[in-house]
Order: C-alpha cells, then sequence, then structure tokens
C-alpha cells in the first residue's frame, strides 16, 4: 500500500470535515518582485500575480506592486525586519503548503530573485516535501538595478573579470563585533567586484578584513541605497571610506566595491541632485 503523504493525509482531512468533498489541490509560484520599481516586473510575474488567490509577502515589496494583483486576492505580510522576524521562515514554509493543499493559487511574493539571498529554496523543499507543485519565476535582483541605475558596469573589461554577491549577514560574533565569515583572500583579488547584500551593519569589518587581506584602501566602493526606488540614493567612495559611508542609511541597500565602481554616475537623475562624495578616509581610521 503506498505511504500516505503530507497531501493525501490533509485531503483526508479535508473530506472528513468536507462532508467527503475535497478541493483540488492548489499551487504555490515563487515570484520576482524585483528591486521596487513596478516597470522591472517581469511579465510572467505580472501574469502570476493577476491568477493569484492569495498573495503571501514579504517587506521589501512595495504597495504599487501588490497593487497589481486582482483586488479580490487576499494578501498575507509576512514581513522581515532585521531581528524582527514576524514570522519564522518555518512557519512561512507552512503556512505556504497549508494554502495550496487547500486549493489556492498561491504567490510568494518576494524582493529581488528568490533565489538570491531569498530563502526561495528553503520554500520550494517545503513544497517538493508536501508534494505541492511548486514553480519560480526570477526577479531582477538589487545589484542588477543598483550597478544600472548607477552606470557602473558589475562587469567591465580591463578593470572587473568577476562579480561575487555576498551577504553581510553576520551569523556569529567574533571578538568584539559581529562579522560575516566569507573568503577574504579570494574576495581581495583587484579587477573584481564584490556585492554586498545585508551588510550595512557590517561595513566596518568587511572593509577590514579586504583591507587586511589586501585589497587596495582606495578600490572605488558604491553604495546603493533603495535602488530603483524614488529615493534612490548613491553613495560613490572609497573601501577605506565604506564604514563612514554606510552610517545613517535606513532603506535595503548594497555595498559594492571594486574598480569599475569609478564609473557611477552619482546624479540622481530624477532630483537632479549631486549626492554628497563622502571623503575617503586612511586604514586606520
Ligand atoms: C534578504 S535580501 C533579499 C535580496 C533579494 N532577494 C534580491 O534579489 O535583491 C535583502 C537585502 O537585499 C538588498 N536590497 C534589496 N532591495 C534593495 C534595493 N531596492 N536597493 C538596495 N538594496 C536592496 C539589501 O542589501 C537588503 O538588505
Amino acid at each position: 500500500m503506498a505511504r500516505p503523504t503530507v497531501r493525501s493525509a490533509h485531503r483526508s482531512l479535508v473530506a472528513l470535515a468536507g462532508g467527503g468533498k475535497a478541493r483540488p489541490v492548489g499551487r504555490v509560484t515563487l515570484v520576482g518582485a524585483g528591486p521596487g520599481d513596478p516597470d522591472l516586473l517581469t511579465i510572467k510575474a505580472l501574469k502570476a500575480l493577476q491568477v493569484a488567490d492569495v498573495i503571501v509577502h514579504d517587506g521589501l515589496v512595495p504597495a504599487e506592486i501588490l497593487d497589481l494583483a486582482r483586488s479580490s486576492a487576499r494578501r498575507i505580510d509576512v514581513a522581515k525586519r532585521k531581528s524582527r522576524h514576524t514570522l519564522p521562515q518555518d512557519d512561512i514554509n507552512q503556512l505556504l503548503v497549508a494554502l495550496a493543499l487547500d486549493g489556492l493559487e498561491v504567490v510568494r511574493l518576494k524582493g529581488g530573485d528568490p533565489f538570491l539571498f531569498g530563502r526561495g529554496g528553503e520554500e520550494l523543499a517545503a513544497c517538493r516535501t508536501a508534494g505541492v507543485d511548486c514553480t519560480v519565476v526570477p526577479g531582477v535582483t538589487a545589484a542588477l538595478a543598483a550597478s544600472a541605475g548607477a552606470g557602473a558596469p558589475l562587469t567591465h573589461r580591463g578593470s572587473a573579470q568577476a562579480v561575487t554577491f555576498v551577504t553581510g549577514h553576520a551569523a556569529a560574533k567574533a571578538g568584539d563585533w559581529a562579522e560575516p565569515d566569507l573568503d577574504w583572500a579570494s574576495l581581495a583579488r583587484a579587477n573584481q567586484t564584490v556585492v554586498v547584500y545585508m551588510g550595512v551593519s557590517t561595513a566596518a569589518p568587511i572593509s577590514l578584513r579586504l583591507i587586511e587581506a589586501g585589497r587596495d584602501a582606495a578600490t572605488p566602493a558604491l553604495i546603493v541605497e533603495n535602488a530603483s526606488r524614488r529615493d534612490e540614493r548613491r553613495i560613490l567612495t572609497t573601501l577605506a571610506g565604506l564604514p563612514a559611508a554606510a552610517q545613517g542609511l535606513t532603506g535595503p541597500a548594497l555595498l559594492m566595491v571594486g574598480e569599475a565602481m569609478a564609473m557611477a554616475n552619482v546624479q540622481v537623475p530624477d532630483l537632479g541632485l549631486e549626492v554628497p562624495r563622502v571623503q575617503s578616509m586612511s586604514p586606520g581610521q
């Protein structure tokens, strides 16, 4: 006899509660909402939004994008703020599965791309385990929007032969400060771009470790806050100047270190304002 799966068990429960008539199982679509500008949403993402019964979204998705969904679609905000998770990841996984098992067309809408520092893999795995159909719609990740907006290419002939996306999130505390566990020697090599997601609060250890590992302290560094949004802000500095430049940022921001970042246009075109250039600091400062 076949082993009961979560789906068949759930079907039995629904059947019992509903007098024997189970709704067909729904499905989950993990959708990348892009960096914020609704014009950067893919057509596939828009189509998914327009058929969804329920949208489970995080805090980086702006209202203009949520408003593209059917007005009848239920919205569930599972927003995560740093160290204040409103819903733990396991609960989000279970929620997606439960909604689909209830026969709903579920869109899990996430900022940027679901598979880039978005925990989309965990949600996909939970659906697979439960026997729920799950597909993924890619989104424009923040680094692509930040680089395009600033006119600073992530790779550039002669000055950026590679690009690496890393997380600045510090899982553990090392000595006096929390710092990310990264391969500093490899990231310190010249002529490559390092893009740090979630790195604002760890800008100081990141800058120090890269310089200690041999990256030139004068390497151009660009911070882009709220990329692609109306309140986008860019600060061009150096690797040594990153900690000072990152102070006081409140929106989502990327730290982008690399020779090609020198090409960044720090004019904000919509406002016609010059973004203040932060003075470079020597490594000891
Ligand atoms: C949990 S990660 C999600 C990344 C997302 N999946 C992506 O592909 O862009 C959140 C981090 O992404 C970066 N981020 C997201 N949206 C951004 C934006 N519009 N501008 C700058 N950085 C952004 C920030 O570093 C933020 O701390």
